[in-house]
């Protein structure tokens, strides 16, 4: 599904990298975490994943395609088959919150009934059907997180890349979003997610990728907090 090759990036000539040559494998169908403390490169290395930025050196393979290789049309089919849920919620602000999550489902021309069953759907998944015709002003920024996570995976992509989604909000609506990226993990989604929350990380156990100093290390999620950097102490707050 994912295949990083001794991939580096560097985004000033002469800087050191954020991630150096770096290489790891994820197959269809897992969960995993991308850990690491703040500015270890867990949304640059998204970003690649992404095809927002370009690495310096290396090889991406996504879905079986070599994504520094592979035409702009090529780019953009693999893009629809992915749900990106970026770490600031990007909604747009003058459309209700139905619309924010019906826009993948109206670009692929879904019937308009079919959509509304979907939408529906999802937003009692999260607890926010009665917000449906409320604009994004409207609602917290925990609610605004989950109304980015339904519209990442509204078009049930095949790969889910979710950067800190549950970020500045409480243990309930965490809860509720690792229960639905779970649920569509069971389905056969490939989820890749970003976190350095540890009540996560032990309360929900899966493999992850940790990042420090630009290497990445595949650790359990629950030994995240004891990898020897005293990243515990840093995050023991968070
Ligand atoms: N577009 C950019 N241009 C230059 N430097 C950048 C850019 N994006 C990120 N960086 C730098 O790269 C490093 C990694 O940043 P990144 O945002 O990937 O970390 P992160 O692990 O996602 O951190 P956080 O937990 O705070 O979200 C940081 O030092 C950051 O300043
Ligand atoms: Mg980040």
């Amino acid at each position: 599904m994912l295949y990083f090759d001794q991939v580096t990036l560097t985004y000033k000539e002469n800087d050191s990298p954020v991630l150096d040559n770096i290489s790891f494998r994820i197959a269809r169908g897992e969960f995993r975490y991308l850990t690491g403390r703040n500015g270890a490169g867990k949304s640059s290395l998204m970003s690649l994943v992404a095809m927002a930025t370009q690495p310096s050196r290396g090889q991406i393979r996504l879905m079986g395609q070599d994504v520094t290789r592979c035409a702009r049309h090529q780019r953009q089919a693999l893009r629809r088959k992915m749900g990106i849920l970026f770490q600031e919620p990007r909604l747009i602000e003058h459309i209700s919150v139905f619309d924010n999550v019906a826009l993948p489902l109206r670009l692929c021309h879904i019937s308009e009934q079919n959509i509304h069953t979907s939408v529906i759907e999802l937003l009692k998944w999260l607890d926010l059907d009665h917000k449906a015709n409320e604009l994004p002003a409207a609602l917290s920024g925990g609610e605004k997180q989950a109304v980015s996570l339904a519209r990442g995976v509204v078009h049930r992509p095949l790969l889910i890349l979710a950067d800190e989604p549950t970020a500045h909000i409480d243990n309930e609506s965490s809860k509720r979003i690792l229960r639905l990226l779970s649920e569509l993990n069971k389905l056969g989604t490939t989820v890749m997610m970003a976190t350095h929350d540890r009540w996560i990380l032990e309360s929900y156990p899966r493999p992850a990728l940790h990042l420090e100093g630009g290497k990445i290390m595949q650790v359990p999620s629950r030994e995240v907090f004891s990898t020897p950097d005293s990243y515990d102490n840093l995050s023991s707050a968070a």
